[in-house]
């Protein structure tokens, strides 16, 4: 016997309630029948003229509504807020677990059976996963899918990846402004997200292999019909888990976490991946820890894409794209269900390549270990994170003096003075960039190499921090280090003069200094002041997990899936 569903507690009685619950839905012209206890699907949309890269999300959400009345079921479109990465201030992922709020308690309130999560832009994705995880409905999601390529002089340019290396070549003198302002309207040609495998393309690629979406749907490009085609099989997929009774939790298994940081590594992800996956994992209830991702360390390259490679995501998606990477990793991936019902290895059946250049095989990879690198140490006691394959190989294992920058302000107004006591061996740190420090872990780690060095021909140096780098970013750049200075950790305590020592290979990151002298500094060390004292911000500071727990707020983990009523709230 088919269960009863979710929405007959709103819709199906034949009362008071009933009367209101459906009375006020007709205003829109809905019939009687689309209340007769089929299948009402939520379409939880991020769309927004401030989120660009989601901004196609109002056209895939018709696409969905196709599929879903085809199938019997009926669709209903609602907007959570949306997290524009490059327009929000002081940083987007201040306002993920915002966000995630706003998507659980959406799809709880609502008399819905099943849910599409329309997201793309970096932090859109994770925040609606962590929300729909919280609830635990059947849950697909679809994904903005990437720009066309970025054009230049007649060149492909790739979103962020080319910005950093533009910005810097005007600083060297190697690029006029007027080139910078020209590239900056070529860059950005289509709908779509960032075209390099940034956050956002990362996070559509390791949806896709934990089988939370349909296949192909990390690369198709945002304005390919075949996206639309993808939206409505999953408006009329969605339909049919709901009658199987096939939740996120069953999708979101230990196994398809572990695909997803396979995944991650083979496609060169960002390195925001872990901390989207630790707080997503959370949600679900599945203990994944910083040293899960060590089964991804020896994972071979294989996406020629920005920032590791030189291809975009339009190439990926031609070569044949994320079903072609689950095939070659077929070796690895651990057996997983996915949304269509089957296993995750149906998703790469029939796969080709058709460009073995943007996506190698598993035996002739671009990198032959391209995982992230969890580091450990005493300025890292509960991890960092390093990313290889965007990294200058020979500064993986580097030893040097730091040069410390407090905060960002201080970094901002200092690193191009031309008396900077720093050389190309320096290892640069800034503090005061955590969840709790700025607030909201910024994507600034990947700080600007020091002006008088840019002029000498320095491109990369070892720089270390508590803050992100965004996923279009590259260098040797340490991350996440936790817990954060903001949050007392030894961070807090490195002098300018220290030394410091990486080794990557080791997974270690040392500040060469004596228990002695760190006790001493840490009975001299205040927190600063908090500088938040109202709303969202506050509760986020008081309440922010460090990097390592995935920087969700302490009392959202978890989830709540009881019958909506005044005590389950
Ligand atoms: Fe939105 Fe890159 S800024 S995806």
């Amino acid at each position: 016997m088919t269960k009863e569903k979710r929405n007959r507690a709103w819709y199906g009685k034949q009362d008071r309630d009933g009367f209101i619950h459906r009375s006020w839905m007709k205003n829109q012209g809905f019939p009687d029948h689309a209340f007769d206890g089929r299948p009402i699907i939520g379409i939880c949309n991020t769309w927004s003229e401030l989120t660009p890269c989601n901004s196609g999300l109002r056209d895939l959400a018709e696409g969905v509504k196709r599929g879903v009345w085809e199938a019997g079921g009926f669709p209903v479109e609602f907007p959570v807020m949306s997290l524009g990465e490059t327009q929000m201030k002081p940083t987007a992922m201040l306002f993920r677990n915002l966000l995630a709020m706003d998507v659980e308690e959406s799809i709880r309130a609502y008399g819905i059976d099943g849910v599409v999560l329309l997201g793309g832009c970096d932090k859109t994705t994770p925040g609606q996963l962590m929300g729909a995880a919280s609830v635990d409905l059947p849950t697909i999601v679809v994904s903005s899918g990437p720009m066309l390529n970025g054009k230049f002089k007649g060149k492909d340019i790739g979103s962020g990846t080319d910005v950093w290396k533009f910005s810097e070549a005007v600083r060297a003198g190697d690029m006029t402004l007027k080139d910078f302002m020209n590239a900056e309207s070529g860059m950005s040609r289509s709908k779509g997200v960032c075209m390099t495998m940034g956050t956002a393309s990362t996070m559509a690629s390791v949806v896709e292999a934990m089988g939370m979406s349909l296949p192909t749907n990390a690369a198709l490009p945002a304005v390919d019909a075949r996206r639309m085609a993808l939206s409505h099989m999953t408006g009329k997929r969605i339909v049919e888990m709901v009658e199987e009774d096939l939740k996120l939790s069953q999708v979101m298994t230990r196994a398809a976490f572990e695909n997803a940081i396979l995944a991650n590594a083979a496609v060169g992800g960002s390195t925001n991946a872990v901390i989207h996956l630790l707080a997503i994992a959370g949600r679900v209830g599945i203990d994944l820890s910083l040293d899960d991702f060590e089964i991804g360390t020896d994972i071979p390259l294989l996406v020629n894409c920005m920032p590791s490679g030189k291809y975009l995501m339009e190439d990926f998606c031609y070569a044949g794209g994320m079903p072609v990477v689950l095939s070659e990793l077929k070796d690895k991936l651990r057996p997983a269900k996915t949304v269509l019902g089957g296993d995750i290895m149906a998703y790469a059946d029939g796969a080709e390549c058709y460009n073995d250049d943007v996506i190698r095989p598993f035996d002739n990879p671009l990198k032959p270990a391209a995982g992230l690198r969890v580091l450990r140490g005493n300025l890292a006691p509960n991890g960092a994170i390093v990313k290889p394959s965007a990294a200058t190989e020979a500064l993986l294992e580097h030893e040097g003096e730091a040069y410390v920058f407090e905060n960002i302000e201080d970094m901002k107004a200092n690193i191009d003075r031309e008396d900077l006591p720093v050389t190309a061996d320096t290892i640069l740190v800034l503090k005061g960039c955590g969840p709790k420090g700025y607030p909201g872990m910024p994507e600034v780690g990947n700080m600007p190499i020091p002006a008088k060095l840019v002029k000498e021909g320095v491109r990369d140096m070892v720089r270390v921090s508590d803050a992100r780098m965004s996923g279009t970013a590259f260098g040797t750049v340490v991350l996440h280090v936790s817990p954060e200075a903001n949050a007392g950790g030894n961070l807090a305590l490195v002098k300018t003069g220290d030394r410091v020592r990486l080794s990557a290979s080791k997974g270690a990151l040392d500040l060469l200094v004596s228990d002695a002298v760190l006790a001493e500094r840490r009975a001299a060390w205040q927190p600063d002041a908090p500088h938040y004292t109202r709303g969202y911000a506050k509760m986020y500071v008081d309440t922010v997990l460090q990097a390592d727990k995935g920087a969700d707020l302490d009392f959202l983990v978890g989830k709540d899936t009881r019958p909506v009523t005044r005590e389950s709230h």
